[in-house]
């Protein structure tokens, strides 16, 4: 029954899907590190976090499109994926709990993970940003920006001068001045200490310092001492 539902679930965010950082494959790695991460805790309630991990990203292309620049993909796509499951009669109790991880999976959402559930999610969509598949999410979003292979430009200078409001967080101004690397120290360093579980935590630690090891590199390659 549930795995029926599963399939039509995916098949209904395969519609929805664009962007290729954020695309099937994206999907089934996070509900893949879900269950990876959910072994850690046997009252997990797995039907949730299969669900909400099929169904996280849902409305991410139509933030992506969205001209206003209102929209998130964290609260439309609880209420499109609650709207989902009810039609192909998932439980009443499990679909609220769905609802929440998707609500809570962002990074810079407003809304916090409460439930173990969310938890989970949350640190599984986040691994998915760091270490070589980081990397080349990255580029993917890189180039289809036209974003800069590398920037050495001081931190606080990028942060003053290209990110709204001068803050860390704030929205990129303009995007051919942003790269990989710039990401990398901004947001994707922070991850392993906003994590909630510790496998999670622990598998964020050697991905970010593999990522780590290869902004490195690439500095000296560009600076001609490799
Ligand atoms: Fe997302
Ligand atoms: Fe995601």
């Amino acid at each position: 029954m549930k795995e029926a539902i599963f399939q039509k679930l995916e098949a209904a965010v395969v519609r929805e899907l664009g962007c290729s950082a954020h695309d099937l494959e994206h999907v089934r790695r996070v509900y893949r590190l879900c269950l990876q991460l959910a072994v850690d805790f046997p009252a997990i309630d797995v039907d949730v976090l299969q669900a909400a991990a099929l169904l996280h990203d849902i409305a991410r292309v139509k933030e992506d499109k969205d001209p206003t620049g209102t929209i998130d993909h964290a609260a439309l796509g609880a209420t499109m994926g609650v709207a989902l499951l009810r039609s192909f009669g998932f439980p009443e109790p499990q679909s609220a709990a769905v609802a929440h991880c998707i609500a809570a999976h962002r990074y810079r959402g407003g809304s916090v993970p409460q439930s173990l559930e969310a938890k989970v999610l949350f640190d599984a969509d986040k691994l998915d940003v760091l270490g070589a598949v980081g990397l080349a999410r990255s580029y993917i979003i890189t180039g289809e920006y036209g974003g800069l292979l590398y920037s050495g430009a001081p931190l606080d200078e990028y942060i003053r001068d290209n990110l709204q409001g001068g803050a860390p967080t704030g929205r990129i101004k303009d995007i051919s001045k942003h790269a990989a690397n710039l990401e990398y120290e901004l947001k994707f360093k922070l991850i392993p200490e906003r994590l909630y579980t510790s496998r999670a935590k622990a598998l964020a630690k050697e991905r970010t310092a593999f990522m780590d090891q290869y902004f490195q590199r690439l500095r000296r390659e560009l600076a001609g001492e490799l």
